[in-house]
């Protein structure tokens, strides 16, 4: 198994920085995503990994080998696409083994029968068994998957990289081979990099999330981490639903106390471990819609009023959504709540489960002494010789 280490990586093309200062250690057998909206450089980042691109700085490590400049087949990672990039008009067989087929061990080529014994087994673990001698064309999407993912494995990967594997699937395919990928995931507990850009896929295969945006890793944590304590309001936005208010910090005593444009306190918890907040900064108070309550359990708990815009019966909860001042906010509450549009309604928020998070994104996590993601700086220099 194999340790992935990131360290200070940047990648530019032309006037794009398509990422740029990635440090993150991806654990040995851990399955990790990098999750994030179209361009914030997911591609670019797996791509850095797998070797198809060099960085413009920076080093990546595989264990305590230094790979940066080593050439992707040099590299033992199983890699697999959106678009499968398979060949239609071979078998099933022929397209998993052929990676082999070119593979030298020591110089040495791989026998016919220790091809053959290796592609029956990883075919057997796809469950694709029986049906080797199909043609790609004549396979659904879910099965040509299940062959990209076998022709992916057959080399026996250290790593294995998979750029949204499960996007061209339908939605009941997608959840069938996201619980293989899982499965498989733990029979071999290969270090998985997985790139998605839909957060419930995310959330739900993996264990721990990079989420991305315009090409800075925001956070690296456990999907639970990610949720509960976001280090940006970027990352509160993108994973879950959150109502955001303006804020300007009164006073910091175990909970920040921040001033609303209603000229209202709010109370919350910081998230950022370390993170100095000042007296008069601007900031965002953040709640999901589940902290909000009808009634009161504590008498520090925040009152939040507005008036109801729209409600929305979805079976298990009541979605309630109402404004506050210019704000829509919007709360999640018992289905028998009896709210309806027009009502003015208070609403309660324990002050543990009100976020305030600096406004500065990337910027604002720099400030933090030692922080695991931006405290490292590398090499300006070219990364490897052109
Ligand atoms: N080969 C390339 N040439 C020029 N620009 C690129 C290239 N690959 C990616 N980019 C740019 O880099 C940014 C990140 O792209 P990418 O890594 O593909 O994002 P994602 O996979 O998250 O959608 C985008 O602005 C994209 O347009
Ligand atoms: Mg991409």
């Amino acid at each position: 198994m194999t340790k992935i280490r990131l360290q200070n990586l940047r990648k530019t093309f032309g006037d794009v920085v398509a990422t740029d200062e990635v440090n993150m250690t991806l654990q040995e057998g851990e399955l990790s995503t990098l999750l994030g909206p179209s361009g914030c450089g997911k591609t670019t980042l797996l791509r850095l990994i797998a070797g198809f691109y060099a960085p413009d700085h920076g080093k990546i490590f595989f264990d305590d080998r230094d790979v940066t400049c080593v050439p992707p087949h040099k590299r033992n990672t199983g890699m697999c696409f959106q678009n499968y990039a398979l060949w239609p008009h071979m078998s099933v067989y022929d397209n998993v083994a052929y990676g082999l087929k070119l593979k030298r061990i020591k110089g040495m080529k791989f026998t016919k029968s220790a091809i053959d014994k290796r592609v029956m087994n990883v075919l057997s673990l796809v469950r694709m068994e029986g049906l080797e001698q199909r043609h790609i064309h004549q396979l659904s999407g879910g099965q040509q998957q299940r062959v990209a993912l076998a022709r992916a494995l057959v080399i026996e990967p250290d790593v294995l990289l998979l750029d949204e594997p499960l996007s061209n699937l339908d939605a009941k395919l997608r959840l069938e081979m996201r619980e293989e990928i899982i499965r498989i995931h733990r029979e071999l507990s290969i270090t998985t990099v997985y790139v998605t850009h839909d957060q419930h896929e995310a959330l739900s295969i993996s264990d721990r999330v990079a989420v991305m945006d315009h090409g800075y890793v925001q956070q690296f944590a456990p999907p639970k981490e990610i949720y509960s304590n976001p280090q940006t309001v970027f990352v509160a936005d993108f994973i879950g639903r959150c109502t955001f208010v303006d804020g300007t910090v009164e006073s910091m005593n175990g909970y920040i106390r921040a001033r609303i444009p209603s000229n209202q306190i709010i109370s919350g918890k910081e998230t950022i471990e370390g993170y100095p907040f000042e007296v008069g900064e601007t900031v965002k108070c953040a709640m999901r819609p589940e902290s909000l309550h009808l009634m009161r359990t504590d008498p520090q708990d925040n009152e939040i009023t507005g008036k109801v815009t729209r409600t929305i019966f979805v079976g298990d909860a009541l979605e309630v959504y109402f404004s506050v001042g210019d704000i829509s906010a919007q709360a999640r509450l018992d289905p028998d709540s009896t709210v309806t549009t027009g009502d003015t309604i208070h609403l309660y928020a324990p002050r543990g489960d009100v976020m305030i998070l600096p406004v500065g994104g990337v910027e604002a996590l720099k400030k933090v002494p030692g922080h695991p993601l931006f405290a490292e700086s590398g090499p300006a220099s070219a990364a490897c010789a052109a």
